[in-house]
């Protein structure tokens, strides 16, 4: 058993309170590898922004979880070295789906955990939420639950069709669960593709698709119905199109590759929702970058060379959410 305090990670308890008052949300970025941490960190460090370092299964799989836990670590240390004195720093599972892998993280050193049981029928989710939560709180690791179901794809997490959250349900959820925060379900979605050309409209003048808006009137209703509970936005990329272009560009295929627009999760930063999840633009950029190189110079063959500029343009990519989409920026001096 090893535990996050022991790591110099820190749970979500305070970051959430702190951001649900101050109008801004926390960044929930995923990692896998060390280019796309050593970027979270340095962006993260520079602007003296609190941080949620996510990790999907697919992710602890692909990336072994000693070494994963040893990274975290790592991070904390390095993020010093950059001149951050007090790092606030979580390490959370992505989408847990058993309670044993909720189990075996928080007995690994994560800080947080979430436990996705949304897809099962409601008092099943109750049941498995709340033997999680029961066992991450007596080692004072916050649980992340899901009401609702996004649509779209991310590593073993699918889903076709999305319900949007229902705000009847949430108080009773997260009374009888103890759960520390709610992902919710109100028209974000997983993946670059997060809606098909019939849901969106054409702006006639660039071309592209332009997203149908979020339901913030769900967000509003399940504000009033829990208020001051910290709520999390899951697949809230935006598809930066000049990432999609690039890859295009140099060789990729993406048409019609669409996320949310930053207005909306800007607007929604401001509200109870303080964790916003992103992945999909970590991986567009990381692409961009790394096809760039490749098609301008098909010589090159030292991964420095191309996970370099990858990492630099994902340091950019991260600044840019925390400063001008979250609002995260100088509250972890
Ligand atoms: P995106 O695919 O929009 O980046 O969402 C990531 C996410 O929600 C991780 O849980």
């Amino acid at each position: 058993m090893v535990s996050y305090k022991e790591l110099g990670l820190v749970n979500t308890r305070e970051m959430f309170a702190k951001a649900i008052k101050g109008g801004y949300a926390i960044p929930a970025f995923n990692f896998n590898n060390m280019e796309q941490l050593q970027a979270i960190i340095k962006a993260s460090a520079e602007t003296k922004s609190p941080v949620i370092l996510q990790v999907s299964k697919g992710a602890r799989n692909y990336a072994n979880q000693t070494l994963l836990r040893y990274m975290a670590q790592g991070a904390v240390e390095y993020a010093k070295e950059l001149g951050w004195e007090h790092p606030q720093i979580c390490l959370h599972l992505d989408h847990g789906d058993s309670f044993e892998l909720c189990k075996s993280c928080v007995d690994f050193g994560f800080s947080s955990v979430m436990i996705d049981a949304s897809s099962l029928p409601y008092e099943e989710n109750i049941a498995l939420t709340k033997k999680v939560v029961e066992y991450a709180h007596k080692y004072d690791v916050t649980v992340e639950a899901e009401l609702g179901v996004l649509a779209g794809v991310e590593d073993e997490v699918s889903s076709a069709v999305s319900h949007y959250t229902k705000p009847e349900e949430v108080v009773d959820f997260a009374t009888r669960t103890g759960c520390d925060s709610l992902a919710i379900s109100i028209g974000t979605s997983h993946g670059a593709y997060k809606f098909t050309p019939e849901q969106c409209t054409r702006d006639p003048k660039t071309d592209r698709l332009v997203p149908p808006p979020l339901a913030f009137d769900v967000l509003d209703a399940i504000m009033e119905q829990l208020p001051g509970f910290p709520i999390v936005l899951h697949g809230s990329s935006s598809v930066p199109q000049e990432y999609v272009d690039m890859i295009n560009q140099y060789g990729g295929k993406l048409p019609d590759a669409v996320g949310i627009p930053e207005e909306q999760l800007r607007k929604a930063a401001k509200s109870a929702v303080c964790k916003i999840n992103i992945d999909s633009d970590s991986r567009l950029a990381f692409t961009a970058a790394v096809r760039k190189v490749f098609a301008e110079k098909p010589g090159e063959f030292d991964p420095r060379k191309y996970c370099g500029p990858a990492r630099d343009l994902m340091e950019e990519l991260y600044k840019h959410k925390i400063i001008n989409v979250l609002g995260s920026n100088g509250h972890a001096e």
